[in-house]
């Protein structure tokens, strides 16, 4: 693990270890980044669970580095005060990109001035302390790991984001292999989000049937090249996930994430008060 500097990505995290340092804080701040909305809240580490309401305001368009920082700092800044919050809680920051060893990589449904940017020395100094930046699935899936769907399940389990892209992120006995970027195999010809995300349903006005159809092209390949214990599936449409999990016939058990919208801020707030222990 690079949890020595500032600036590591979330590398391989064994949850199964967790109980071996225990985090140093009881509270850390997530904020998730996304197309529409900034979202914040205070994290209950023990419980997984937001402490206080989050705050949301509208993503600035165009989402460049220097418009989005400083909607972050006023989100935070925005937090009712909490007994449980330490001064120097660890913050975790979601991206909807790969984000390696802090810098963003891509940019396939974000502004593209992204690429390249040192997102955690950016919020770092917006915000005048250490940041943990992650991929928004990766944290997703964290979350789902240590609290929610994924919990105590022991050898490898995908966990899927379905939304304007699709998120994945892959753990092995609870260690994340970051940046995992499922969401773009290439199938049948096409990006595979570009067919079967929850955007793509919206914008081809796709029933249940047909867009489920899409899913199972996707996750039939995605089960044949992994090999996973278990697929969980998450994002926003999971909760409606009555409606088109049934209708999949996969070899792979896939179950509804647990935490749902909450899952990327309590991922990020979770790794990085984990990165922050380990440098403790
Ligand atoms: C991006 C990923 C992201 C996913 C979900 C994809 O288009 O490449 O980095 O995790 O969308 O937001």
């Amino acid at each position: 693990m690079t949890s020595a500097s500032t600036t590591s990505t979330p590398a391989p995290v064994p949850a199964s270890s967790r109980a071996a340092s225990s985090p140093v804080h009881s509270h850390a701040l997530g904020v998730d980044i996304g197309g529409s909305g900034i979202k914040a809240a205070p994290v209950d580490l023990a419980a997984g669970e937001f402490a206080a309401d989050r705050v949301r305001i509208d993503t600035p368009q165009p989402a460049t580095p220097a418009a989005v920082a400083p909607v972050v700092a006023k989100a935070l800044s925005s937090l009712p005060s909490l007994a449980g919050l330490a001064e120097d809680a660890p913050v975790g920051i979601t991206f909807p990109a790969v984000i390696q060893h802090g810098i963003a990589r891509s940019a396939a449904n974000v502004d593209p001035s992204w690429i390249g940017t040192d997102a955690e020395t950016l919020f770092s100094d917006t915000l005048g302390r250490p940041v943990l930046v992650v991929n928004d699935a990766d944290a997703a899936g964290y979350a789902e790991i240590e609290f929610g769907a994924g919990k105590g399940v022991h050898g490898v389990v995908l966990v899927t984001t379905l939304g304007t892209g699709i998120g994945s992120a892959l753990f092995v006995d609870g260690r994340l292999v970051p940046n995992t970027e499922l969401g773009h195999l290439e199938i049948d010809g096409h990006d595979a989000e570009k067919k079967a995300a929850d955007s793509a349903r919206d914008r081809h006005d796709l029933s249940w049937s047909q867009w489920a159809k899409r899913l199972q092209r996707y996750y039939s390949h995605v089960e044949n090249l992994l090999w996973p214990d278990l697929i969980v599936v998450g994002g926003g449409v999971s909760k409606k996930h009555e409606k088109f999990l049934p209708l999949l016939d996969l070899r792979t058990p896939i179950v509804p994430a647990q935490l749902r919208n909450d899952a990327g801020i309590i991922g990020a707030a979770s790794l990085a008060a984990r990165v922050a222990a380990e440098r403790a």
